[in-house]
């Protein structure tokens, strides 16, 4: 089975000098792990995809230590992309900006944008200010899953998605512990007039707002899906229905105060809408690892991370 690193300061070395050095490590982060790599190294860049099985024309979010970074990856940021930088960074959201010289296609999928973001976890913070040090400028690091699961939310997640596929002489896992936030980054596009939400997350519309002072757009995905007009993603092999008819057997998450129904497995009951974020994936997990084919899912009402959550379930039923 693939290793996994304590966080030594001894080990945190290490892993800046095997970027560097063109391995792959798998990072913890405030939202959920990822799989680092150098992003300015091509052939490292393309191990992160053929270990996730992803396809080329995806681009990846490039990790930097500190917003004095942005101007080596990014061109003509807008003065509202920057008050969201300053707020926001180290934090759970991605900018998508124009690119710079140094953000290869290899890193943005062909396309003139790059997404960046510092991530708020001490121990990936400490790396990245390692990794720059030693002359790198950034690290590429899409979620540490197979192509289209559920990202992970801590190291033994990561390295049952990926461990089988990384290189035990090279590569690391390094553990910082259980997400806190446990989805994935809010992602604003930030290349026009006013920010756009690509993917919502902990940092919110009302969040952006109040720094930008500007209106975000973003048109929520109806919950009641057309059949294949959704990209499927963050998915467990269990099958996941939202608002179903529960049968016995079946995986059942939803908030602390509703009641399980009869029959069912109970996966998580999350006390708060930061809960459920926090848990969900290990739910899912979880559901797979005990054998269960089909899980309903009462997904929280409102904004912010209630948005989040009901996006990425929305996608994984499909
Ligand atoms: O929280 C996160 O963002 C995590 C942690 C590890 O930082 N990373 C993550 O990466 O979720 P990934 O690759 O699994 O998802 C990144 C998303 C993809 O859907 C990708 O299409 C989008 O970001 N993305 C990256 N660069 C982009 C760009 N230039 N334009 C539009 N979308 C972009
Ligand atoms: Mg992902």
């Amino acid at each position: 089975m693939f290793a996994i690193t304590k966080p030594s300061e001894n080990a945190i070395n290490s892993a800046a000098k095997a970027l560097i050095g063109g391995a792959l490590v798998g990072i913890p982060t405030e939202t959920v792990y990822g799989l680092a790599a150098d992003a300015e190294n091509s052939e490292a860049v393309a191990r992160i995809y053929s270990v996730k099985g992803r396809p080329q024309d995806h681009p990846v979010i490039v990790h930097i230590g500190s917003i004095d970074y942005l101007n080596k990856w990014a061109i003509n940021i807008p003065d509202y992309a920057l008050k969201l930088a300053r707020k926001y960074w180290p934090g759970p959201m991605t900018l998508i900006l124009e690119r710079s010289e140094i953000a290869k296609n290899f890193i943005t999928g062909g396309q003139e944008t790059v997404g960046l973001r510092v991530p708020a976890h001490v121990t990936t913070l400490v790396l990245l200010a390692e990794f720059h040090k030693l002359g790198g400028n950034g690290i590429a690091a899409p979620s540490a899953n197979r192509f289209g699961a559920v990202s992970p939310t801590n190291a033994k997640a990561v390295q049952s998605e990926l461990g089988e596929f990384l290189d035990q002489l090279r590569d690391l896992i390094i553990d910082g512990g259980q997400s806190l936030v446990g989805v994935e980054s809010t992602i604003i596009d930030c290349t026009d007039n006013i920010p756009k939400l690509l993917r919502p997350g902990f940092i919110s519309l009302d969040m952006i707002k109040e720094s930008t002072e500007l209106k975000a757009i973003y048109n929520e995905k109806p919950i009641i899906r057309v059949s294949g007009s959704l990209e499927q993603h963050y998915s467990p092999k269990a099958e996941i229905v939202l608002n179903g008819t529960v049968h016995a057997g079946d995986g059942f998450i939803a908030l602390s105060n509703v009641r399980t129904p009869i029959g069912s497995f109970r996966l998580i009951s999350p006390i708060s809408i930061e809960d459920f974020a926090h848990s969900l994936y290990q739910g899912l997990r979880e559901a797979d690892k005990k054998g269960i084919k089909r899980v309903v899912v009462i997904p929280p009402d409102g904004d912010g991370l209630a948005l989040a959550i009901r996006d990425r379930l929305t996608r994984a039923s499909n």
